[in-house]
């Protein structure tokens, strides 16, 4: 199974879907089987690739067949991107609810077999979609803004994911990143202290900064690596999509007796 990584956050808009589809994006660029999945009923992280939903599997089409018209856009599962979709929404989360290996399975059915990394959208919690999306995941990495709110609203996001980290395999793996970063604000530099000295190493070292050009290329229905010149928040994101790409490589290397089995 390909190394999963989610990105969750207890608060919305903290840039959760903006980040998956731009790491995804990097991935691929680094020459990774990589592909985005939306476990967010707002269906939101297709808007940042060329695809339309109808045109690839999602995960809540449960019988998704390729139309004809998918050949034009080349061949389906090279797709970066497995959209949320809608048409089955009840049935779907009624299989999450009932059966909790539910969404591994499906998983499994929508990724090309190349596929080596994923990088998981989630809602903001609570919701059933990202419990099971951190259960499943190797990797979870927390979204948080430097602001006030999203400050204060650190105790709670981190009693969730004590909570969750009790259901997830062993092995697995929880860290912060800061996103939107502006670095002409000094509320936003006292906040960033305030969150390392509260998260101290369970906070990336390197931040993700504010930049309107995150916003222009989903506009353009593009990630930042489809346009053109170099940024300092390309280089930021490069350095998280090469993050999550080393402790990939750590799992691939680690014996594989080490690890138990999950509860879902
Ligand atoms: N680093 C960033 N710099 C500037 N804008 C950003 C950044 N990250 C996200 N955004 C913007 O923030 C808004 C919310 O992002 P989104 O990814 O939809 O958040 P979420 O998925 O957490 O709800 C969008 O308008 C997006 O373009
Ligand atoms: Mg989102």
């Amino acid at each position: 199974m390909a190394f999963i990584t989610a990105l969750p956050s207890l608060k919305g808009g903290v840039g959760r879907t903006t980040l998956v589809a731009n790491l995804v994006s990097l991935l691929v660029q680094r020459g990774r089987h990589a592909v985005a999945v939306d476990f967010d009923p707002q269906n939101g992280l297709y808007h940042h690739f060329a695809i339309e939903p109808g045109m690839v599997p999602s995960v809540c089409d449960l019988g998704w067949s390729p139309p004809r018209t998918a050949t034009a856009l080349g061949r389906v599962s090279e797709a970066p991107c497995v959209p949320f979709g809608f048409r089955d929404r009840r049935q779907a989360e009624t299989l999450l609810a009932e059966r909790p290996e539910w969404l591994k399975q499906r998983l499994k059915e929508l990724l090309p077999a190349h596929c080596d990394v994923v990088v998981v959208d989630t809602p903001a919690y609570p919701s059933l979609w990202t419990r099971r999306a951190l259960q499943l995941a190797d990797l979870v990495v927390g979204v948080i803004t430097p602001d006030p709110a999203a400050f204060a609203s650190l105790p709670a996001s981190e009693a969730f994911f004590d909570e969750i980290s009790f259901e997830r395999m062993s092995g697995a793996e929880t860290q912060w990143l800061v996103n939107r970063f502006d670095g002409t604000s000094s509320l936003a530099h006292d906040v960033l202290a305030a969150i390392r000295g509260a998260l101290g190493q369970r906070v990336l070292p390197n931040i993700v900064h504010e930049d309107r050009a995150l916003g222009e290329a989903l506009a353009r229905r593009q990630c930042l690596v489809d346009g053109s010149g170099d940024s300092q928040v390309l280089a930021d994101l490069g350095v998280v999509a090469d993050w999550i790409l080393a402790r990939s490589a750590r799992k691939n290397n680690a014996p594989t007796n080490t690890r138990v089995s999950t509860k879902l």
